[in-house]
């Protein structure tokens, strides 16, 4: 592979276009990457497409939009799992769950997994609904989940794991809505599989979304810039119902006038909400201090 002018430095124009590029089209923001780590991962990329280096990689990439998720796996952003930090699924489990399915009064619970990757978050919420929900959950919650990456939603959709992991990561209670295959996959069940639909959309231009009792979008606005980040936040304060649940990940916060939107749940597991019907009336809250949890 030749480096456009010759080494590491000529690499710097087309690595500056590739970033541009990715904050002006997704609002990925590389910055916080090393050059020596993105160099290296966009060169596992260059080589795949046999390309002749960073700048015919740059012009690849503003050709063929399709190429966003190989490289956001190249760059490990689709990074997921079964019940990714348990702590969190536990609060949902024990606390939100059964709230949001008490209060439903015959409506569906609207529930958004947003940067949902391979499907992994979903189901898992899938399944600690279904775990609550008595007969035909399908009827009583709706999971949308939604990615970015085509490639990633069709992993999400066949569900087909593997089977050792799923089993290491699934708590036993949730375990018997995963089914194990003879050829050594797993994956959820009819009933899970009832529950969750999956739509490519890119969080910055997203359906418009009301009503909803709770999103979770967790790992996926590290990667944004801040004005993205507090656009999508907004967005969600938008799109949520009164009291309806924000889960952020674990090295996420609220920031900007986001902050005023929302209530703190559980500051250690990122969970927030939105406030109840009666103070929708009330003027909003002043803005909190610089800092947030
Ligand atoms: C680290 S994964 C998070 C998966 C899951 N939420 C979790 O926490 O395990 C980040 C996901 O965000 C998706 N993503 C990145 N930018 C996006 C955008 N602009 N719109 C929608 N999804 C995006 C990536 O494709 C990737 O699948």
């Amino acid at each position: 592979v030749r480096n456009d002018a010759g080494g590491a430095d000529g690499d710097a124009g087309p690595l500056e276009s590739i970033r541009r590029l990715l904050v002006e089209r997704q609002g990925l923001d590389l910055s916080r990457y090393k050059a020596t780590y993105l160099r290296r991962r966009l060169l596992v990329r260059v080589r795949a497409l046999r390309l002749d280096g960073m700048g015919a990689y740059a012009r690849h990439l503003k050709r063929h939009p399709d190429e966003i998720g190989p490289l956001l796996k190249a760059l490990s952003i689709q990074v997921t799992g079964f019940f990714r930090n348990r702590s969190c699924f536990e609060f949902l489990e024990e606390r939100i769950v059964p709230e949001l399915l008490g209060r439903s009064a015959g409506k569906p619970v609207a529930v958004w997994s947003a940067g949902c990757a391979t499907g992994q978050e979903a189901w898992s919420l899938a399944a600690i609904f279904a775990g609550a929900a008595g007969a035909r959950p399908e009827r009583r919650v709706r999971i949308t989940a939604t990615d970015l990456d085509a490639g990633a939603l069709e992993r999400a959709r066949r569900a087909t794991y593997p089977a050792k992991a799923l089993l290491a990561d699934v708590p036993a209670g949730a375990a018997r809505h995963f089914e194990t295959h003879p050829d050594g996959t797993a994956g959820p069940d009819l009933t899970l599989r009832r529950m969750v639909s999956f739509q490519r959309e890119s969080l910055l231009d997203p359906a418009p979304r009301r009503d909803l009792d709770l999103i979770l979008c967790r790992n996926v606005l590290i990667y944004f810039g801040l004005d993205q980040q507090e656009a999508v936040l907004s967005r969600f304060a938008d799109a949520l119902a009164p009291s309806g649940y924000l889960v952020l990940g674990r090295v996420e916060r609220l920031l900007g006038a986001a902050r005023s939107r929302f209530e703190v749940v559980s500051a250690r597991d990122r969970i927030y909400r939105t406030p109840p019907a009666d103070a929708a009336a009330r003027p909003p809250a002043p803005p909190r201090g610089a800092a947030c949890a």
